[in-house]
């Protein structure tokens, strides 16, 4: 890898300095945490998965006029993206009750909500990501109004595109979690999706066999956890059948020294 400036290291990304100004590289990672990272681990080849499946969702994201930070993919672990200001909010998406909303609430894991919830977490691994309310947010300035207001549209839009999508190679989205950021020009400011959308952030479930095909095989020590990530890949048409050659490609280089 070419030295450059590293801007920031995330649990499974780090974002080095773009090639333009307003650009950054954004390069996954195959560490893994859970629980606020008391739970660590490697999930070999997952930041190959991950880049190409948060590329492809971004696109189409685009594709349907929902504003993103991906410009494109660089090679098998970067892409390039728009360097914004990350707004402190991780915005939640629950379709079925699973995760923290069945521990919480005592829901039973798997009940279809009768409709589409919205949740809030600060962003502050000191303080374990806590949940909040629309109020916290305006109290402390994290967003405005009006900012909040995308978001929340941008979050159904993006929550009912994904649906269909996974709905259409028989995948049950259960939950998933967004992050947006500002972009800035001159002194106006507009929200854009940010991040990354992949298995690490989304339960999916597959429609027949309810099997787990996300992070909770890692958080719940459910074992093949790379396996399912491919075939998240696999079904939405981005590794042919059976196929694993983007992994094995940057095994056959790692070998190579590159
Ligand atoms: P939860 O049920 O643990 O609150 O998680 C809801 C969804 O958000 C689930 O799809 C996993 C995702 N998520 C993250 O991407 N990062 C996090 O730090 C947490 C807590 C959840």
């Amino acid at each position: 890898m070419s030295r450059r400036r590293q801007i920031y290291e995330g649990k499974a990304k780090i974002l080095y300095e773009g090639p333009e100004p307003g650009t950054l590289i954004q390069y996954f990672k195959d560490d893994a945490t859970a629980f606020n990272a008391q739970k660590k681990g490697t999930i070999s080849g997952k930041g190959v998965l991950n880049n190409r499946i948060s590329e492809h969702v971004f696109t189409l994201l685009g594709n349907i006029g929902v504003p993103t930070h991906f410009i494109r993919r660089l090679n098998m672990r970067e892409q390039l993206i728009r360097q914004v200001e990350i707004i402190p909010i991780e915005v939640v998406v629950r379709n079925v009750a699973a995760g923290s909303l069945t521990k919480r609430l005592g829901i039973e894991e798997g009940t279809q909500l009768p409709r589409t919830i919205i949740e809030y977490y600060y962003k502050d691994d000191a303080l374990g990501d806590p949940m909040i309310a629309d109020e916290h947010i305006a109290c402390f300035g994290w967003a405005s109004q009006e900012e909040m207001h995308d978001i929340a549209d941008m979050a159904i839009r993006v929550n009912d595109f994904m649906c269909g999508l996974f709905a259409g190679i028989g995948i049950r989205l259960v939950d998933f979690k967004l992050e947006f950021g500002r972009l800035w020009d001159n002194d106006f400011s507009r929200v854009i999706l940010a991040d990354e959308i992949s298995p690490d952030g989304c339960r999916l479930w597959d429609m027949v066999s309810g099997e787990k095909l996300d992070k909770d095989r890692f958080r719940l020590d459910l074992g093949g956890e790379v396996e399912a990530y491919q075939e998240i890949a696999r079904r939405l048409g981005l590794l042919p059948e059976g196929d694993t050659t983007i992994l094995d490609l940057e095994k056959h280089r790692k070998r190579r020294g590159k």
